[in-house]
């Protein structure tokens, strides 16, 4: 896919498939493409050229809603909840969409708590989400797109942030959701977390991917360590 903004080439004929239950990572410096991936994947934007399959879906579109009902869900860089709504209603809001929404607003709050326990925060369901603090709103971000019920989840950095504990916490939440059946595609500039969690990365620079494998052959790659680690990781 392909994807210009005026004058900047965003992203640049990019290749990629992430297979079904796999943790993949998306790396790159700022403004390398990552997030404009993300949001043609989920269908904010449109590509100007390429396809996008889910499942041997064609996605091109496709809009954002009808793609989250086949089972794409996706969190925000920045932390988008709905600050007034308590913790809980922020996510039964969420389960009233996707693909299989709950049949009634009851039924909605009563499996919003059951996902509030999975992420950690059963114990704040009835605060404003206005209150939480960073880490407890990047748990928010996570069980709202949980809510939807997907299949493939794309987090936007979602460690960014968080403390060495946090960030702890948040690998273990990451894996058991895999353990469940998810495939997880994450932007993150976090690199140990990345070398740890991921099966597979592609580094982007400039919209164009430069490197794609295991943790260990793209961080060691040559073009990735001038790119991203200044070259004095070399
Ligand atoms: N909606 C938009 N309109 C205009 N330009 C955009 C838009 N979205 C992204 N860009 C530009 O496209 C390029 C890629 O941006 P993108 O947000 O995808 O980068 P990123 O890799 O997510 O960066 P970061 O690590 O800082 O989040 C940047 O030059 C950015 O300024
Ligand atoms: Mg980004």
């Amino acid at each position: 896919m392909s994807k210009r903004f005026g004058g900047v080439q965003a992203v640049r004929e990019l290749d990629l498939e992430v297979g079904e239950g796999e943790i993949f990572g998306l790396l790159g410096p700022n403004g390398s493409g990552k997030t404009t991936v993300f949001n043609l994947v989920a269908g904010v934007l449109a590509p100007d050229a390429g396809e996008i399959r889910f499942g041997g879906v064609l996605l091109n579109g496709l809009p954002p809603h009808r793609r989250a009902a086949l089972g794409v869900a996706r969190t925000f860089q920045l932390v988008r909840s709905l600050g007034r709504l308590s913790v809980a209603d922020n996510v039964a809001v969420a389960r009233l969409y996707g693909a299989t929404p709950a049949r009634s607003v009851d039924a909605a709050r009563q499996e919003a708590s059951q996902l509030l326990a999975l992420v950690g925060l059963a114990g704040k369901a009835h605060l404003p989400a206005a209150s939480l603090n960073l880490a407890e709103r990047r748990r928010l971000e996570v069980a709202r797109a949980l809510a939807t019920r997907p299949r493939l989840l794309l987090l936007d950095e979602p460690l960014a942030g968080l403390n060495a504990d946090e960030v702890q916490a948040e690998v273990g939440l990451f894996r058991r959701l895999r353990e469940e059946g998810l495939t997880l595609v994450l932007v993150e500039h976090n690199v140990p977390a990345v070398r740890s969690l991921c099966d597979r990365v592609a580094f982007l620079h400039a919209g164009e991917k430069v490197a794609e494998g295991s943790p260990e052959q793209v961080l060691s790659h040559p073009r990735v360590v001038e790119v991203y680690l200044g070259g004095a990781a070399g």
